[in-house]
């Protein structure tokens, strides 16, 4: 441990973060060790860039952007739609769709506590985020006789109750083989001095490094191998929070299929310029998404002649991906996000503070960041009251009260 200290302790000097050894003495021999390993595998080159980049003026980006193209599930012939569908089934009958959960945020905004996927959204029956989406997982194996694998991603925070929420549930009798974890990984945060937070254990506080992750985790924790073995082809990837996500729609596939891409993602029309969504665009020719944090409102609230907005293909996180094109986006880094966020964190007395203002640097990237690395993407658009119920915030817009009501409606009608 003397050597590795030792470094852990250059490297600090180097960045000037020595203040990180700060309750060095009070930590355990685990602790210890913990803080040690965190100074090691910290990229202090790009941590130092990053917070150069906090201060920096938003650059100009010479980016051209422009309205992505998009085909409307509405305006696809019956025929067209049987067609396509039998294209689709053929392959999930033939076992190479599998399913991406992405279940590692905070959810913070729903103040909900433990992993979101556990909160209660159906209260007639009980039934958590979780098994709302295992459902229908469970409704294709009815309806086409497969067992479609399911791998749920989780952070380092919340493995452990997510993990012990499925052993108690029993996996929603899917199968406990059928599903599986896997932790995506963590980055740093840093005060408006550029220096590292300390958590309560006294070590380095990390968080959450946004979604972009996965590709990586998928690959670095056996997640690829696995598929591969099971001769995966599509990989349905969504987020834990909307109550209607079709992650099984042989439509989606086999309209993938017949445009020959790598990947396609799942597009609204955004109900307003404000609503919390990001959208699809071309950038430089390649596919994207602008997030809602980073549209400027000019290009937000700018319509065609026809009244509609220009860039209103909302991007709702229901993204497929090819297994060629997990193999190739690989392991390489997306771009890191920066969001300024209230952190707690032990001060220099070894006081924790839970700041009412955002205090702190958060480093993220985005899944759809990878878009860009492809040539094309099929963007289907769907129907709201279909496809996107999302539980986001405890009260108003988004919240339990709005996803539920969709959720209900569209089980009633599907019922019939
Ligand atoms: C997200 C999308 C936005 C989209 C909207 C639709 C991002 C950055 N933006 O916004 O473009 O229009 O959903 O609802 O995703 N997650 C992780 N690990 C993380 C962070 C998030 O697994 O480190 C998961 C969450 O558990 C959740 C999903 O990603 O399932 C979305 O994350 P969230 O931060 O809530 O995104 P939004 O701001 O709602």
């Amino acid at each position: 441990m003397n050597d590795l200290l030792m470094k852990a302790k250059q490297i600090t000097e180097k960045y000037h973060q020595e203040h990180v050894f700060r309750f060095f003495d009070s930590l355990n021999v685990e602790e210890k060790e913990k803080l040690i390993s965190q100074i090691l595998s910290i990229d202090f080159e790009e941590l130092t860039n990053l917070y150069e980049k906090t201060k920096m003026k938003e650059e100009k980006k010479e980016d051209r952007i422009e309205p992505i193209l998009y085909r409307d599930k509405e305006k696809i012939s019956d025929e067209e739609r049987k067609q396509l569908e039998k294209v689709g089934i053929e392959e999930i009958k033939a076992g190479k769709l599998a399913a991406v959960t992405m279940a590692g945020g905070q959810g913070t905004r729903l103040g909900h506590h433990g992993p979101k996927g556990t909160f209660i959204l159906d209260t007639i029956h009980q039934k958590s985020l979780f098994e709302i989406l295992c459902d229908t997982l469970k409704k294709a194996k009815k309806d086409y006789g497969v067992v479609i694998p399911w791998y749920i991603m989780t952070s380092k925070e919340n493995y452990a109750d997510t993990v012990n929420f499925f052993e108690k549930e029993n996996y929603f009798n899917y199968g406990r083989e059928n599903i599986f974890f896997f932790k995506q990984g963590e980055f740093p945060m840093l005060d408006t001095n550029g220096k590292l937070l300390l958590n309560e254990e006294g070590t380095i506080k990390e968080a959450a490094d946004g979604h972009g992750g996965v590709f990586e985790s998928i690959i670095k924790n056996g997640v690829l191998q696995d598929m591969q073995q099971r001769k995966i082809e599509w990989i349905f990837i969504g987020g834990v929070d909307n109550c209607l996500v079709k992650m099984v729609d042989p439509l989606f596939i086999g309209m993938a299929i017949q445009k020959k891409v790598l990947a396609a993602g799942k597009s609204l029309i955004k109900a307003s310029p404000e609503e919390k969504v990001g959208v699809f665009c071309k950038k430089n020719g390649k596919p994207s998404v602008i997030e809602y944090t980073e549209i400027t409102k000019e290009m937000a609230e700018m319509r065609n002649k026809e009244g509609e907005l220009v860039y209103g293909e909302s991007h709702i996180l229901c993204n497929m991906f090819h297994i060629k094109a997990i193999e190739q986006i690989g392991d390489n880094k997306l771009p890191y996000h920066i969001a300024f966020k209230k952190a707690n964190y032990k001060d220099e007395n070894g006081n924790m503070v839970e700041p009412k203002e955002p205090n702190a640097y958060k480093f993220e990237t985005f899944l759809f960041d990878a878009f860009e690395r492809l040539d094309d993407m099929l963007i289907l658009r769907v129907k709201r009251e279909e496809e996107f119920a999302p539980v986001k915030n405890a009260s108003g817009v988004d919240s339990p009260e709005t996803a539920r009501k969709l959720y209900y409606a569209f089980h009633e009608k599907e019922e019939k």
